[in-house]
């Protein structure tokens, strides 16, 4: 079991230290969830992409991947689960997995791996670090997306403005998070729209 800050930790610590996006106690603030889902091309449903060689079953339920001590960037994702209809879809299942920051996984255990259920709302919400590039690869999370007793998705969601990008046959844009900055914090945006 690995150790990871309660959601009471969080909301008890409330003193940030400087110049850092972390509490005191090591875990995050919170960027607000995002009122309205994004449906402007609600009859495309979010592309799906290879699993790629890293994905582990079983990986423990939770929204807080970042872990005391863990190195890189903070940053919270952030979005819907919606049918191609632009319905949101409670009890959706999102589980997320990504290298670390210096582009490594863990393949022996669990760290920055987790999954968890959308909201009454169909919302999620993710807490980790960006991840590092790899070789071949450019910054990217890894998550299967399924709605309850519907199909599975696998995809991957990519970082603007990185320079390797470019380089990388796997990338595509429409894949793209929408970064955003809520008092400090990186937050990511992406909505998932399912068949
Ligand atoms: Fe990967």
């Amino acid at each position: 079991m690995i150790d990871t800050p309660t959601r009471r930790a969080v909301l008890g610590a409330g003193v940030f230290a400087a110049g850092s996006l972390f509490r005191i106690d090591g875990s995050l603030a919170q960027a607000p969830l995002p009122p309205t889902p994004e449906c402007r091309d609600s009859d495309e449903m979010t592309l799906r992409q290879t699993e790629g060689p890293y994905f582990k079953p079983s990986s423990p339920e939770r929204v807080e991947l970042i872990e005391v001590g863990m190195a890189g960037q903070p940053i919270e994702l952030v979005g819907f689960v919606l049918s191609r209809a632009c319905k949101p879809l409670p009890g959706a299942l999102l589980d997320f997995w990504q290298a670390d920051d210096r582009g490594q996984y863990d393949n022996s255990g669990f760290h920055l791996r987790g999954h968890q259920f959308s909201d009454a709302e169909g919302r999620y919400r993710l807490r980790s670090i960006v991840p590092g590039a790899y070789v071949g690869r450019t910054r990217h999370i890894h998550v299967k997306v399924q709605p309850s007793g519907g199909r599975l998705l696998t995809t991957q969601l990519y970082f603007p403005g990185e320079p390797k990008n470019r380089s990388d046959g796997l990338f595509r844009r429409e894949l793209l998070l929408r970064m955003t900055k809520n008092a400090g914090l990186l937050a990511g945006r992406f909505d998932f729209v399912l068949d």
